[in-house]
């Protein structure tokens, strides 16, 4: 007898068979092992009757079970809490709008907060345990199982019912589309907001959420078959029959709660990405970086233009010249500016006189703002309205021989050391042959060139990701002129003719046996053009099977002159810098789109700056996880340039939650 009771003593010890949540699944798994605990508990002080003796004795032992049972959930409870922001809570607030959804969680939140409450009690009962009238653990056990409505076995009804049955709808149990989970599900997939706080795809979402529940549930299972035994202990019946019922309850509920969850996690979708950092909160080269000086606002004189310096058109005539140096007539801004040294786009009148403020020393800008005599300005002015260097005025009003040499406004396109227009194409690849599989994603600017740099880790078995090994993969970061770096091999130069990017999701489809491990850009048809690099691999052991050969790089080849599908441009016209913009932005693109950089809003800023910017905050899903896709997107506001961002599929697990067997919640296998 001591040495069975020792044996299951040491099995509640031993934490249960994975001790750190590596995956979604496990969580369904530790809460079968606790629940298995419980009754192995049960069984054994079935079987202790009668040998030991004393009311105290008796007492004793009860209570140091329940206290390492309490350990276990407790330590579930805490390994949750660090995988997830998400808590009922904040999703109460963020359902503000939603009442009819607010009200219902918050009946769930109720409920669990009554189970909680209840649980802390016993946890005060376990800290003064040798101190407890055998009366006080009776009433609290007698009130844990009293039948009444208030019961705990009620309080559970409830919560399940609320969130996991269909309304009105009994006789149809298919697709759950009328559950709260499900109901909650699609509100987080069209919330931007809610994603954003909680970190993960909407397939992650009801998973955290049942989790959450799941655990409230256990607590009361906990409670409730140790309330039985301490009556039972206590001399108060033998209760068989309602330990059986209660038993069955437990497994009828957690069987249906996984089987809908399946049913939401399957239908919800998979894609992660980040939303704004927020109004004011945009740092360059933490949150977000640029293009720069790539067909940026520039006033040159008409007389500098063309070939036969005169002023016998208007700038108009100019949509792709070069500027030949200062002519004699231009004495005002000519000489004072840095010049452009490259092609000049898209020249267009300046009406009258104007007053330009250029920008201090290495500045990506060229000019603050532009004013006219009028009082018209291009670009903005500083808070004080001041020009923090001295204005330059440049008059249209001179004359060379009998023509009117008017400034015009036009678009320089320079390469040099101001401007960054790289984009990397080397391979960005996983250490696959140590089984690391793609967990995260983000665009970084090195060395004036743009990666996509992936975090990498290792993949275990059934999907999960070990978190220890998390890191970001180093980064390929050479300078331009090193000597065995090339254009358009290493890395592309955006120029006016090739500065278009696609817009993509790269998946592996429906093949759940593919994950990411590796992305590249390449040139096609001049666009920017990801490729995503999948690897086969082995769902059971975790292992990818001779990745070298059985890897793939997917693309999407369609261009603007595909028959079938062609690629549609994404345009943006007369945009602002997206820092400045008032509200969050969001996704405007879909897969197959394009969209080229383009320059900003003449009026708003002067088109001193490259659009979009790119973002560059990591895009990595939490809890980690597999990724089954990557893409390139773009998200904005109506006025606002935007951003280009990457984004993420998270891997596909709701075929394999219908695989976690519930049905040896009462295996006594043991
Ligand atoms: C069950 O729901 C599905 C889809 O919502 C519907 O097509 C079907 O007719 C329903 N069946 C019954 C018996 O109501
Ligand atoms: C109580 O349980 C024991 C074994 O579990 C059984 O042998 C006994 O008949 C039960 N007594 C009553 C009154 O149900
Ligand atoms: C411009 O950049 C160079 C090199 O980064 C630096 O040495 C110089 O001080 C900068 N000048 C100004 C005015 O910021
Ligand atoms: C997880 O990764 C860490 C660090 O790479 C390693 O030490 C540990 O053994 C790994 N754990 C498993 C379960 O593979
Ligand atoms: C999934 O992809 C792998 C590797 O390309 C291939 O061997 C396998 O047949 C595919 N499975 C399905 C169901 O398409
Ligand atoms: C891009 O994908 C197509 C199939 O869609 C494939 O034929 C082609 O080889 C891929 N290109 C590269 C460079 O891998």
């Amino acid at each position: 007898m001591r040495l069975k009771l020792f044996l299951v003593f040491a099995f509640l010890l031993i934490p249960p068979a994975h001790s750190v949540i590596h995956r979604a699944v496990d969580i369904i798994e530790m809460i079968r092992d606790v629940t298995n605990a419980i009754l192995k508990v049960c069984d054994v002080v079935e079987s202790l009757e009668d040998k030991v003796t004393g009311t105290h004795d008796k007492q004793g032992q009860l209570m140091n079970r329940i206290e390492v049972v309490d350990d276990h959930i407790r330590n579930l409870e805490q390994m949750e809490s660090l995988r997830t922001a998400l808590t009922i809570e904040t999703l109460i607030q963020e359902l503000h709008q939603q009442s009819q959804l607010q009200h219902k969680l918050n009946l769930v939140n109720d409920l669990t907060r009554i189970v909680k409450s209840r649980y802390a009690q016993l946890g005060d009962y376990i800290q003064h345990k040798h101190a407890l009238e055998p009366a006080t653990l009776l009433k609290f056990a007698e009130w844990n199982v009293d039948p009444g409505p208030g019961s705990l076995a009620m309080q559970l009804e409830l919560i399940h019912s609320v969130l996991f049955e269909d309304e009105g709808q009994a006789d149809n149990k298919t697709d759950f589309v009328n559950t709260l989970l499900s109901q909650l599900t699609l509100n987080y997939e069209k919330s931007p907001g809610q994603m954003c706080m909680a970190k993960h795809s909407a397939q992650q979402f009801p998973f955290q959420l049942y989790t959450s529940v799941a655990l409230t549930e256990l607590k009361a299972y906990s409670m409730m078959e140790f309330s039985w035994m301490i009556q039972r202990e206590l001399g108060k019946g033998n209760f068989t029959q309602e330990i059986a019922l209660m038993r069955n309850n437990y497994a009828r509920r957690m069987e249906s709660s996984v089987r809908v969850l399946s049913q939401v996690m399957a239908r919800s979708g998979r894609v992660y990405w980040r939303c704004d950092p927020g109004k004011d909160k945009h740092v360059s080269g933490e949150t977000y970086d640029r293009a720069t000086r790539l067909l940026q606002g520039y006033v040159e004189n008409e007389a500098n233009l063309g070939e036969n310096q005169g002023c016998w058109g208007t700038c108009g005539d100019y949509p792709d010249t070069r500027s030949n140096g200062c002519y004699k007539g231009d004495k005002e801004l000519c000489g004072k500016q840095t010049p452009c040294n490259g092609r000049l786009y898209n020249c267009d009148d300046m009406d009258s006189d104007v007053e330009i403020c250029p920008s201090e020393g290495n500045s990506s800008r060229r000019y603050e703002y532009i004013q006219s005599d009028d009082g018209a300005t291009l670009g903005r002015k500083s808070s004080n309205g001041r020009c923090e260097s001295a204005t330059k005025t440049a008059s249209s009003g001179w004359y060379y021989m009998l023509w009117r040499c008017s400034y015009c406004f036009c678009l320089c396109d320079e390469q040099g050391p101001l401007s960054d227009r790289y984009f990397n194409l080397r391979d960005s690849l996983s250490d696959f042959m140590e089984n690391k599989v793609v967990t995260g994603v983000r665009f970084v600017k090195s060395n004036r060139v743009f990666h996509l740099q992936l975090q990498q880790g290792e993949l275990l078995p059934r999907g999960a990701i070990n978190v220890s090994s998390l890191e970001w993969l180093p980064l390929d970061s050479y300078h331009l002129n090193d000597v065995d770096v090339r254009n358009d091999y290493d890395y592309h130069t955006l120029t006016v003719d090739s500065r278009a990017m696609d817009l993509d999701e790269i998946t592996s489809g429906s093949n759940r046996s593919l994950v990411v491990t590796g992305a590249r850009f390449r040139v096609w048809h001049k666009h920017l053009n990801l490729e995503v690099r999948f690897s086969y691999f082995d769902f059971p052991t975790g292992r990818l099977v001779e990745p070298k050969r059985n890897s793939v790089w997917l693309n999407n080849s369609n261009t603007e002159k595909t028959i079938e599908k062609p690629r549609q441009e994404l345009i943006v016209k007369e945009a602002d810098v997206p820092t400045a913009a008032d509200q969050p932005s969001l996704p405007l693109s879909t897969s197959n789109q394009y969209m080229n950089f383009f320059s900003s809003s003449k009026v708003k800023d002067a088109s001193q700056n490259t659009l979009p910017f790119i973002d560059v905050q990591e895009v990595v899903p939490h809890p980690a996880v597999p990724l089954a896709g990557l893409g390139i997107f773009y998200k904005s506001r109506p006025g606002s340039g935007g951003f280009f961002a990457p984004k993420v599929v998270t891997y596909d697990y709701s075929q394999y939650l219908k695989e976690v067997s519930l049905s040896t919640i009462q295996d006594d296998s043991y």
